[in-house]
C-alpha cells in the first residue's frame, strides 16, 4: 500500500517540523497540516518563511521549499481527514490540570476530539498515526472510539513517537537514531499498515534504524526514552549540590563519568534543571500509569526525577537571594535567556520562569533578554503560574532587546539558557554597566569562571 495523502493535526513543534521534513522528502505525497489555531495556522502560511510560528535551525527553508508544491497549511480539518490515507495526530497532550488525576495523568481530551472527528468525517478506511505522547494503551481506546462512532470505515492504529529534540529537530528528523513504529503486527491489516509508514520513512533513513514492534511497546518505549533522558539530568544535577560543598567540579565529575562507555558522555550537563514541554509531563504521566497498576515504588523511583528537578530550580533562586546579602526586595535582576533551551523559542517549563516568579515573591525587580521569545510570551508564563497578577508583573518585569541593555545598572545577572550568544557577550562592558560588587549566576555552565572572576564578577556557577 503506497500513501499519496497525509493529514497531520496539529501543527506545533511535533506536527510542523516532522510534517515539513517529510513532505521535503516525499514530494509524491500530499502533507496537509491542520490546526484549529488559526494564528498559527496563518503564520506558518505567512509570505515571509521567516515568520513561520516555530523557531528551529534550518526549518524555515525546508517550509520554503515544500510549501505550496506537497506541503499545505490549513484550519479546514475535516476536508484534510477526507481526503488522507494515512492521519497523524500531533496534538498537545499536558498535564491534567483538574478531576482525577490532576497534575499527574495527560489530558487525553484533545486526542478523543481527533478521534470522533475522524471517525464523523471518514468515508474511506484510514491509517491513523498516533504520533503525540501517550500514556500506554491509548490505542486502546482510540480504536474503541473509531470502531463505535464510525460509517464502518476500517482503522489501523499505529503508534509512532516522535523522539526529536527542540532546537536540533530538523537534524533529528533528517537523521534519526531510530524510528519507532507500533502497530497490529499478529494481523495481516495491521502489518500492511506498518510497512506503509515503513516506507514513507525509508524514502530517507536506512531500513535497519526504523524499528518496528506492537503498539504497547512503543508507546511505553517513548515515555522510557524521556524518563531516562530526565533521570541523567536529575541525577547530575544531585550531584552538582554535593559538588558544591565538597570542592568538587560537576564538569570534571561529568567527564570522568562520562567516559566510561557503559554511561557515555552525553545528557550529563548540569544545570538550573530541564524544562521543556515533555520531560516532566511524561514522567508524571509514568508515575500516574504506575499508580494506578498499584505500583507504588515503581511510582516513586520516578518521581524522584521531578522532585529532584525542581529542588534545582529553587536551589538556584535561592542562592541569588542568599548571595545578595538576604534581600533582593527593589533589587534589579537580568534574567539572560527565558527558552527552556537554546535554538527554540519554545518556554514551556522553562527553569527561568520558575527563578523568576521565586524572585518576584522576593521582590525584586526583573529584566529579561532572550533572543527568540516575545514579550507577550513571558508575561504569559509568569501571569501562568497564577502567583502574581498580571497587572504586578507587568510593573516588576521588564524586558529588553538586548543582554547589554538587561544587564545595565543591574544588581545581578542570571544566566538561564545556554545561548551561544551568551558565551561570546562583551562581559567588559556587562560588568561596567552594572552596580557593584556585580553578581554573576551561570545557571548553565556556559560561562568560563576565570575570566569574569578575572573582569570582577561575583560568580556562582552551578555545580562549582
Ligand atoms: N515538543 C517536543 O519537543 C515533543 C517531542 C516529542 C513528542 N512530543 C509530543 O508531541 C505532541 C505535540 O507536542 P507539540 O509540542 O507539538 O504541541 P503544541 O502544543 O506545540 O502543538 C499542538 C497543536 O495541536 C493543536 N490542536 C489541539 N487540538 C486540536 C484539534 N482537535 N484539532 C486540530 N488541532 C488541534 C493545537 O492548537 C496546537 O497548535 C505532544 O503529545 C508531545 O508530548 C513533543
Amino acid at each position: 500500500m503506497k500513501i499519496k495523502n497525509i493529514c497531520c493535526i496539529g501543527a506545533g513543534y511535533v506536527g510542523g517540523p516532522t510534517m515539513a521534513v517529510i513532505a521535503q522528502k516525499c514530494p509524491e505525497i500530499k502533507v496537509t497540516v491542520v490546526d484549529i489555531n488559526e494564528k498559527r495556522i496563518a503564520a506558518w502560511n505567512d509570505d515571509d518563511v521567516n515568520n513561520i510560528p516555530i523557531y528551529e535551525p534550518g526549518l524555515s527553508e525546508i517550509v520554503g521549499e515544500a510549501r505550496g508544491r506537497n506541503l499545505f497549511f490549513s484550519t479546514n480539518v475535516d476536508e484534510a481527514i477526507d481526503q488522507a490515507d494515512m492521519i497523524f495526530i500531533s496534538v498537545n497532550t499536558p498535564t491534567k490540570t483538574y478531576g482525577i488525576g490532576k497534575g499527574m495523568a495527560a489530558d487525553l481530551k484533545f486526542i478523543e476530539l481527533c478521534a470522533r472527528q475522524i471517525a464523523r468525517v471518514s468515508k474511506n478506511d484510514k491509517i491513523v498515526v498516533e504520533k503525540s505522547t501517550l500514556p500506554v494503551r491509548t490505542a486502546e481506546a482510540l480504536k474503541n472510539i473509531l470502531d463505535n462512532t464510525g460509517n464502518g470505515v476500517n482503522y489501523q492504529i499505529l503508534s509512532n513517537p516522535e523522539f526529536l529534540a527542540e532546537g536540533t529537530a530538523v537534524q533529528d528528523l533528517l537523521n534519526p537514531d531510530r524510528v519507532l513504529i507500533g502497530g497490529d503486527i499478529a494481523s495481516e491489516k495491521g502489518k500492511e499498515a506498518v510497512q506503509a509508514l515503513v516506507d514513507v520513512y525509508a524514502t530517507w533513513i536506512p531500513q535497519k534504524n526504523i524499528l518496528t514492534t506492537n503498539v504497547w511497546s512503543s508507546e511505553l518505549s517513548k515515555l522510557t526514552a524521556n524518563a531516562f533522558l530526565a533521570q541523567r539530568v536529575s541525577s547530575i544535577n544531585a550531584m552538582s549540590q554535593l559538588c558544591e560543598v565538597t570542592g568538587a567540579d560537576v564538569d570534571e565529575v561529568a567527564r570522568a563519568v562520562g567516559k566510561d562507555s557503559r554511561i557515555g558522555p552525553k545528557f550529563l550537563q548540569s544545570s538550573v534543571g530541564f524544562g521543556g514541554s515533555c520531560f516532566q509531563k511524561d514522567i508524571l504521566n509514568l508515575v500516574y500509569i504506575s499508580k494506578s497498576f498499584g505500583l507504588n515504588e515503581v511510582a516513586d523511583y520516578w518521581e524522584q526525577v521531578i522532585i529532584m528537578n525542581n529542588h534545582q530550580k529553587r536551589r538556584f533562586a535561592g542562592k541569588i537571594v542568599k548571595t545578595l546579602y538576604n534581600t533582593v526586595a527593589g533589587k534589579r535582576i537580568a534574567i539572560l535567556g527565558w527558552a527552556f533551551k537554546k535554538d527554540t523559542n519554545d518556554t514551556r517549563e522553562s527553569a527561568a520562569i520558575y527563578v523568576t516568579d521565586y524572585l518576584l515573591n522576593e521582590q525584586a525587580d526583573i529584566v529579561v533578554y532572550d533572543p527568540k521569545v516575545r514579550k507577550e510570551q513571558i508575561y504569559a508564563d509568569l501571569e501562568y503560574l497564577g502567583t502574581h497578577s498580571l497587572e504586578e508583573i507587568k510593573e516588576r518585569v521588564t524586558i529588553v532587546s538586548s543582554a547589554l541593555d538587561a544587564s545595565k545598572d543591574a544588581h545581578a545577572v542570571a544566566v538561564l539558557t545556554e545561548w551561544d550568544e551568551f558565551k561570546k557577550l562583551d562581559w567588559e562592558t556587562v560588568y561596567k554597566g552594572m552596580l557593584k560588587p556585580a553578581f554573576l549566576f551561570d545557571g548553565r555552565r556556559i560561562l568560563e569562571s576565570k575570566t569574569k572572576v578575572g573582569i570582577g564578577f561575583e560568580f556562582y556557577a552551578i555545580g562549582s
